[in-house]
């Protein structure tokens, strides 16, 4: 039994519509998380899901005519739904709930009637304003230029008998839990919450915590016509997920309380002001803490899928690679801040970072190994005893080993392997303050000091004399492979796939593989079998990428444009007699040719019946070719008063029918039977 437990959440998603990319930044995070603590020895429990109930989703499965059950069994399981989205970016999540299965209903159930019981939910009325994307009630005060404080949109006046939990009894004590704990963090999130919403004019209100205006939610059983607020739903999921109040699980002895809640900065308030006052009214003890993350935000502002595919984590994952995508939202923005995406910031990071630093280090090293020695070092390139020793002092700080190597007298090799081996602390004390921005960036130091390794030693002028210098050589590509090798173990949270890749390549086995590994300078066998493999991380053409993102993206926009639009029908009637005075003929095309610098007009000659030519100019080129159009029968007006286009004089017009399609505009020459003679009068 391993009694170092782990257990980590991210928020339950509202299946209302596709997730993008600021959506993956949490469960990414929680995801590498996860996976290095399962790396260190941890046994992890790490809980996503969907959050499928409230007047949002009950709204959207109206508008889609389907029920709201339908809708969101779309969205979480069919494919290309949630389940599949965490399957392609490669989610180790060990439990996935959904606030519509049951075992989780009926445990609300018994959650809501506990709190009853205990006089911390009472019954009474609820006046305010409430906003439906977020889900949440607002007094007036609350509010932001008349709009949700949480997402700046419409709210609406809401009225009805309502369930209220006592929030306000629990007051001093959340208070407490945030002031003077390390409960939430960051902690420039701590006095928003304190100053806002408990120390504000009035304290910490009680919550409304059931809705009797919809009905898509946990029924109170004991007060028909009720259904449980979505948030007391949800909140408790991360407990039900365990077992709490169900038979379902049996893991709620060994995992709770929650080790971290990973949640965006809007639902912070959620999580530390009414989380914890629910588990205090029913005495349970409180997760250890929550960490509010920033935001990803588009062009300064917040992201939604409307906002079109440059942040659909399908596409971007297809076109760079799930680990590149992964690792570029670690790596780029601080977790507990907001950070700007943008296709620029990916394609650099990844060119940057993964095609030049680690996948040069990567595939030159490598190549040598194959080139110089057939891919297996020679017996005595491994580890020295005198370096394994002073790579263990290393783990303490590298500044000891530097000492220590340079009494080798290996010109650089003291340096690189004291970065190296002392890498494992500098990262796990990142890990642990969930700063994954500052542990890729203490690995990624490590990875620029061995390319310079590299240069410094310049093993193919040490190639030119193998008689001299082949130990010599051998030993410095083996460093190279360990540095590697220690880089990649640390990389695997983030990039896992492309992490197997790297072992593989350099011939690391399992147990070179492990944390343990990570802090033990030597453990690749000096015989281990190198392979160099295919490019790790191609370089992407900044420009031609960007303008082809533009180009996919201008496709997505087109093709949600309405399949044909018309032109609404005029309103104003015209009299009889005005209309009869338009005068349409039968005419025949005897020749059509382009307008010379026009691309939009032909010049036709017709037959209009009168043994005359008859001149006119429409402006379609764009849609025919004057040559399909000859022997054609149409249709004209001829008795508009004559004008000149291009120079030319134009005596009357052609008939077309003309809409929209996709966006773009199309027209039909109104081409009629052939057998019609030139000059019939249509009326
Ligand atoms: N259903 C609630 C959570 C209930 S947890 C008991 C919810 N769902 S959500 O789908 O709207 O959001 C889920 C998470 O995604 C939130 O933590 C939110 O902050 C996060 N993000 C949504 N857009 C985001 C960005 N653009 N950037 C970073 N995170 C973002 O809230």
């Amino acid at each position: 039994m391993n009694d170092k437990k782990f257990y980590i959440t991210t928020p339950i998603y509202y299946p209302s519509g596709k997730l993008h990319i600021g959506h993956a930044y949490c469960t990414v995070a929680t995801d590498a998380m996860a996976r290095y603590k399962r790396l260190s020895g941890y046994d992890v429990m790490f809980l996503t899901g969907t959050d499928e109930h409230g007047q949002k989703i009950e709204g959207k499965a109206k508008e889609a005519g389907v029920t709201p059950q339908q809708f969101v069994d779309d969205i979480v399981a069919a494919p290309g739904g949630v389940l599949d989205l965490w399957k392609l970016m490669n989610i180790s999540y060990d439990r996935f709930i959904r606030t519509t299965d049951d075992y989780h209903v009926a445990a609300i159930q018994k959650v809501f009637k506990q709190m009853y019981d205990n006089g911390d939910i009472y019954k009474g009325a609820y006046k305010g304003k409430y906003c439906k994307d977020c889900e949440a009630f607002w007094t007036e005060t609350q509010l932001v230029d008349g709009k949700c404080p949480d997402c700046g949109r419409e709210v609406h006046d809401a009225q009805e008998e309502a369930y209220f939990f006592r929030a306000s009894k629990y007051a001093g004590q959340v208070r407490d839990l945030l002031l003077n704990t390390d409960f939430l963090e960051p902690r420039s999130r701590v006095n928003e919450m304190v100053n806002n919403f408990i120390d504000c004019e009035g304290g910490l209100q009680d919550l409304c915590v059931s809705r009797t205006s919809f009905t898509w939610g946990v029924p109170v059983d004991f007060d028909p016509g009720h259904v449980v607020y979505v948030w007391l739903d949800a909140l408790f999921n991360y407990m039900t997920a365990l077992g709490y109040q169900n038979g379902q699980y049996h893991d709620v002895e060994a995992f709770w309380p929650a080790d971290v809640h990973f949640v965006g900065k809007e639902i912070v308030r959620f999580h530390s002001i009414y989380w914890p006052a629910f588990l205090m009214s029913l005495g349970l003890p409180l997760p250890k803490k929550v960490y509010g993350h920033g935001w990803l935000l588009l062009d300064g502002g917040k992201m939604s899928k409307s906002k079109g595919n440059v942040v659909d984590p399908y596409l971007l994952s297809e076109r760079y690679g799930v680990d590149a995508l992964r690792f570029f939202l670690l790596r780029s923005f601080p977790f507990g801040s907001d950070g700007n995406f943008s296709n620029e910031l990916l394609i650099q990071t990844i060119n940057v970072d993964l095609a030049n630093d680690l996948g040069n280090l990567v595939s030159r090293t490598t190549a040598m190994a194959e080139k110089y020695f057939g891919g297996t070092l020679p017996e005595g390139a491994g580890a020295t005893e005198a370096e394994r020793a002073a790579a263990a002092v290393a783990v303490a700080g590298h500044e000891a080993a530097e000492g220590a190597l340079h009494g080798e007298g290996c010109q650089f090799d003291g340096e690189l392997i004291g970065l190296a081996a002392g890498l494992r602390n500098r990262y796990e004390a990142q890990m642990e303050k969930f700063q994954f921005q500052n542990a890729l960036e203490e690995i990624f130091k490590v990875i620029q000091r061995a390319n310079k390794y590299i240069d410094e030693n310049a093993p193919w002028a040490l190639a030119k004399d193998m008689e001299a210098n082949a130990h010599r050589l051998a030993h410095v590509l083996y460093n190279l492979l360990e540095t590697v090798r220690v880089c990649t173990v640390l990389l695997t949270p983030f990039m896992p796939e492309s992490c197997e890749r790297i072992f593989t390549q350099i011939g690391a086995d399992q147990s070179a593989r492990t944390w343990d590994g990570a802090a033990r300078w030597g453990a690749l066998p000096g015989s281990a079998s190198v392979t160099k493999g295919e490019n790790l991380f191609p370089r992407i053409d900044m420009a031609k990428e960007l303008a082809e993102l533009e180009r996919i993206q201008e496709e997505a926009r087109k093709a949600a444009l309405p399949a044909i639009e018309i032109e609404p029908q005029l309103e104003e009637k015209v009299d009889f007699d005005t209309f009869c005075k338009s005068d349409f003929r039968a005419v025949k095309v005897k020749d059509c040719q382009n307008v010379k610098k026009s691309d939009k007009l032909l010049k036709f000659t017709l037959d209009d019946g009168t043994g005359a030519d008859r001149q006119i100019l429409s402006g379609i080129a764009k849609w025919y070719k004057p040559e399909d159009l000859i022997g054609k029968t149409l249709v004209a007006i001829v008795n508009l008063p004559p004008r000149k286009m291009m120079g030319q004089e134009s005596q009357g017009m052609l008939i077309s029918a003309v809409h929209t399609e996709k966006g773009e505009e199309c027209l039909h020459l109104l081409m009629v039977d052939d057998a019609i003679p030139a000059g019939a009068k249509l009326c």
